[in-house]
């Protein structure tokens, strides 16, 4: 016999409408693998007499009505945003639910608050759609991955800026003209600050992060650059050097208790598994010790794509016995409550780590400019091991000196450009790009 299981709905905006199509047309489907018959009791939004592409069961604007309705099981989190998410999330669970949410932001923003929350009335919160939407890394790392210790993470996990770094690389689009496609092509919002200004990958990372490494991390402590300082000229340097540019999220075990945390434009190998990850696809690539090298792949945002990792979560929650006994330690909702508040792990400053840098130097082309800028490093311990000089076509007395430089100290870095860039010969601020090889 099935085992029926309720849903209340928090919006139903892109992804909600996505979940309640994938549930109609996979109803019996999950009904017949799983032994479930899920169903949607309430549905709330901001405005019910709105006309929406899906018929949502029992539209209302009163949250009320599903944090009193006890034969709710699982609230479906799909609202956004930091508030009334945060405060709907904690009062479901404190009303006895199990919590499902795609809501990057308001995990990485009050992650550790909801997860404590949890634990205290002993439900569950499940998030695998908050990062890389279809593709489950999060059960992964949760569960397939349990006996690995990660010390690498570097992920793609926008697809916004994928798509807008991708064209400016094969169309050679400006980043301007690259961003209009992908708001007509609907892969960018008509605000697309969150995405270029990399704010969203920053949510992943802290989430990702917590789970990967049980660090106390919020989305302030991340170093956090986004796309808009990328030109088509350094695109082409980077081709010229045998590199792709990515905007990367990467989380690095540097010693026993400290993590690097960051989020940048990153120049990579053509050849490392990432360069081949292109328009608005996502991937998440991991080193595991016993796994070694793992790169998951896929779409990482869309209706569907979303509303399938939602779908798995609803279905593990309501294969779980009704009641749920305080978790041993080691066991799987252990590891997914305690990720917010393990170990004693810091996060590195962004000043000591170490990396090597692709460096762009807009100057006035004369004798001894190139000396001029390799003497300055080296005041400053930084070695360079490739360099080249163009002129600007149109304006004959004005270049670019491009550098690549061996591993260096950030601090070192930022001291060198700060002398470099008031320099008489520099004719506009270097642009930096780190290199991961
Ligand atoms: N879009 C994606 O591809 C994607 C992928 C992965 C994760 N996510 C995450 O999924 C979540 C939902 O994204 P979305 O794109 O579906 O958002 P959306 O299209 O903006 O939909 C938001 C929904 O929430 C409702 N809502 C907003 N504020 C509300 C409030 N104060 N009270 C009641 N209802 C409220 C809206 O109601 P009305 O319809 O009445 O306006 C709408 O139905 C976000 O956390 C997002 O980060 C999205």
């Amino acid at each position: 016999m099935s085992k029926n299981i309720s849903i209340g709905l928090l919006g139903c905006g892109q992804v909600g409408t996505g979940l309640v199509k994938l549930l109609n047309q996979q109803r019996d489907f999950i009904e017949r693998r799983t032994g479930l018959k899920l169903v949607i009791k309430h549905t709330l939004v901001r405005n019910p007499a709105d006309k929406r592409a899906v018929k949502a069961p029992g539209l209302t604007k009163d949250i009320n009505r599903i944090l009193g309705d006890d034969s709710i099981d699982i609230v479906v989190e799909l609202i956004g945003g930091l508030d009334p998410a945060r405060a709907y999330i904690i009062k479901s669970l404190k009303a006895g639910k199990d919590v499902v949410t795609a809501n990057k932001a308001v995990l990485a923003h009050h992650g550790r608050e909801i997860f404590e929350a949890a634990r205290l009335v002993n439900r569950q919160v499940y998030y695998e759609a908050a990062v890389c939407a279809g593709i489950p890394v999060i059960r992964s790392i949760k569960e397939g991955l349990l006996a690995n210790h990660i010390n690498l993470l570097m992920g793609i996990l926008n697809g916004t800026t994928n798509y807008i770094l991708t064209r400016m690389s094969e169309e050679k689009l400006s980043l301007a003209d690259a961003l209009k496609q992908a708001q007509q092509l609907g892969f960018a919002e008509p605000d697309p600050t969150s995405d270029v200004s990399g704010a969203d990958t920053a949510n992943k990372l802290c989430v990702l992060a917590a789970l990967s490494f049980g660090i106390k991390v919020a989305p302030k402590d991340i170093y956090t650059e986004g796309i808009m300082g990328i030109e088509l000229e350094d695109i082409k340097n980077a081709d010229e050097f045998g590199y792709c540019i990515k905007l990367l999220a990467i989380a690095r075990e540097v010693a026993h208790n400290k993590v690097e945390l960051k989020v940048h434009p990153t120049m990579i190998p053509k050849k490392h598994p990432l360069a081949a990850v292109r328009n608005e696809f996502n991937a998440l690539y991991l080193h595991g010790s016993a796994v070694g090298d793992m790169m998951f792949y896929g779409r990482g945002a869309g209706p569907l794509p979303t509303a399938s990792a939602i779908l798995a979560d609803i279905i593990e929650l309501g294969n779980q016995p009704a009641f749920v006994p305080t978790p041993c330690v080691g066991t799987t909702p252990d590891v997914h409550r305690g990720a917010y508040n393990w170990g004693d792990k810091k996060i590195l400053p962004m000043a000591e780590t170490v990396s090597e840098h692709y460096l762009r130097f807009p100057i006035i082309d004369k004798p001894g400019v190139i000396g001029k800028l390799a003497t300055l490093l080296g005041r400053h311990n930084i070695s360079i091991y490739g360099a080249t000089a163009a002129l600007v076509p149109t304006k004959k007395q004005l270049g670019n000196v491009r550098i690549l430089t061996r591993p260096a100290k950030e601090s070192q870095l930022k001291q060198a450009l700060s002398e470099i860039n008031r320099l008489a010969i520099m004719r506009g601020k270097a642009t930096v790009i780190r290199i991961e090889e």
